[in-house]
């Protein structure tokens, strides 16, 4: 037996995906044969490092929001590996739920993102009820704690306390998205997500959003995984770029290296395509 005579590499923090591959099954519709399967993530390897920021960009259909997904556990990994802190994400014990603890995303659409019949106060509770160990102590037994908590997340997120008893639909876009950063709070995350967060905003109200994400990442030392289309949107939050394209990472570089200097054609062409969409400064 070998035995290793010097320790093992440090121990990794921050989130570290390693040759991703996700494979999704055809879709069955009726009538029709099943087509075949579509690979729509290929071997991608990609870290976000304790309190850094990394946009994700690509066009749409480039595998963005699958990566998101594999990451939270919504789809399986076909093939390589992602871990928080040296811990695997796909480890069904203690570790493996305390490291995806750790990760709170945030989708595109707040309304099909929160239930329509659960008041926001509710929809923030869920996770406490789902992880009692995360949560404040006495939120889950005594209602004026929990109400007091939740005052407090939503006042974090620049909403009022009477928002606590209203439904998705008697807020507006903007306030749901901000229920939403409220409730991925609630657990007290490190690294959130991101996945088109303020697209579907008005674009009035995507500045505001983007403001409260850049705040509240700096007020919790987050780190964050930004997703988006959108390369305006890059250049205010980024410290980081990772480029897609069908499926694979084309080119990763720090975000000023990446603007001033593209190294690939397709990140120049994606550069090129926002500065035509851009109004002149
Ligand atoms: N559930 C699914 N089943 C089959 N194919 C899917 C599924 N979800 C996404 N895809 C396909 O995977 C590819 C990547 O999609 P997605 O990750 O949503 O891209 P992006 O977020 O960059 O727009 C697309 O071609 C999309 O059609
Ligand atoms: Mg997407």
């Amino acid at each position: 037996m070998t035995v290793p005579t010097t320790a093992p590499t440090t121990a990794s923090t921050g989130l570290r995906i390693e040759d991703l591959t996700v494979t999704y099954p055809g879709r069955r519709t009726r009538g029709l044969r099943r087509p075949p399967p579509m690979t729509a993530v290929r071997g991608v390897s990609l870290d976000v490092a304790p309190d850094e920021t990394v946009a994700l960009v690509g066009e749409s259909g480039s595998g963005k929001s699958t990566i998101a997904r594999a990451i939270v556990g919504l789809v399986a990994p076909s093939s390589g590996s992602i871990e928080f802190d040296g811990a695997s994400l796909a480890d069904r014990r203690a570790r493996g739920q305390r490291a995806r603890r750790n990760i709170a995303v945030i989708f595109q659409d707040p309304r099909t993102a929160l239930n329509p019949r659960m008041s926001a106060e509710a929809s923030i509770c869920e996770a406490w009820q789902a992880h009692p160990e995360a949560a404040p102590p006495g939120v889950r037994s005594d209602p004026r704690r929990r109400r007091d908590a939740v005052v407090d997340l939503l006042d974090q997120v620049g909403l009022d306390p009477d928002v606590a008893r209203k439904r998705p639909t008697a807020l507006s876009g903007g306030q749901c998205q901000r229920v939403s950063i409220a409730r991925a709070l609630a657990l007290g995350p490190r690294l959130l997500i991101c996945d088109e967060a303020v697209s579907a905003l008005d674009v009035s109200v995507q500045a505001q959003v983007l403001q409260l994400l850049v705040s509240v990442r700096e007020a919790r030392s987050l780190s964050m995984l930004f997703i988006t289309h959108d390369l305006g949107v890059v250049r205010q939050v980024a410290d980081r770029v990772a480029v897609m394209r069908r499926g694979e990472l084309v080119e990763s570089a720090d975000a000023q290296t990446l603007f001033a200097a593209p190294r690939h054609d397709y990140t120049r062409a994606l550069l090129d395509a926002a500065l035509d969409i851009d109004p002149v400064a």
